[in-house]
């Protein structure tokens, strides 16, 4: 299938646009990677106090995986060239040419991703995110258990095997991504929304 190739390409460049930092110099706030967790991505954003920065940051990078979702689909992709792109997409901003290679965790452009492949998919993880952040006040938690929610959602609501191969991907490397913080969740270390400096 030579469109998925085309679409893998277009998914990555789009997923490695690093909004966290794009937004960041744009409001003349310091680089995310050198504060905080040090994860160029809407949480860590959040830690430098500029609330609408992470919000566009959320927001960017959770556009960034729909829009390749959604045009591979709009110039023809089969359920495969579509799936191929959100992946894309979601391994672009992890690992992106433009930082090199040196990205974010994925939580937003994976959310954006689902927005892609079914609304009602990414409106159940938001949910599952929303309601653990507001309960805990972890936004990593509250991404490792919508992360582990996403692959059940998709196979509750029958989108493919191709979209269920390319979430359970992204929800493994998206965990794996989390190490850190799985750590500092274990030792209590984790810094919470809205909470006192990090204790990284
Ligand atoms: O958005 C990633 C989030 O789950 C954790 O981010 O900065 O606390 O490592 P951070």
């Amino acid at each position: 299938n030579m469109n998925a190739l085309v679409f893998v390409l277009l998914g990555y460049l789009l997923g490695s646009l690093p909004f966290a930092v794009i937004v960041s110099k744009a409001f003349g706030l310091a680089d995310p990677r050198s504060f905080g967790s040090g994860n160029p991505g809407a949480t860590n954003v959040l830690r430098s106090g500029n609330k609408l920065a992470a919000l566009l940051t959320l927001v960017g990078d959770a556009a960034k995986g729909w829009l390749a979702i959604w045009l591979a689909g709009k110039w023809g992709g089969d359920s495969l060239g579509v799936a191929a792109a959100g992946i894309a997409a979601f391994f672009g901003h992890a690992f992106p040419v433009f930082l090199k290679f040196k990205g974010g965790k994925g939580v937003a452009t994976a959310l954006g991703v689902l927005a892609g492949f079914n609304g009602w998919l990414a409106l159940i993880c938001a949910s599952v995110w929303l309601l653990v952040a507001l309960v805990t006040r972890y936004s990593s938690l509250a991404a490792l258990l919508a992360a582990v929610s996403a692959p059940v959602a998709t196979a509750w609501l029958g989108s493919g095997k191709e979209a269920l191969m390319a979430v359970t991907a992204m929800s493994v490397i998206l965990i794996l991504r989390h190490r850190d913080n799985i750590k500092r969740l274990l030792a209590g270390t984790e810094g919470r929304i809205g909470g006192k400096k990090q204790s990284d």
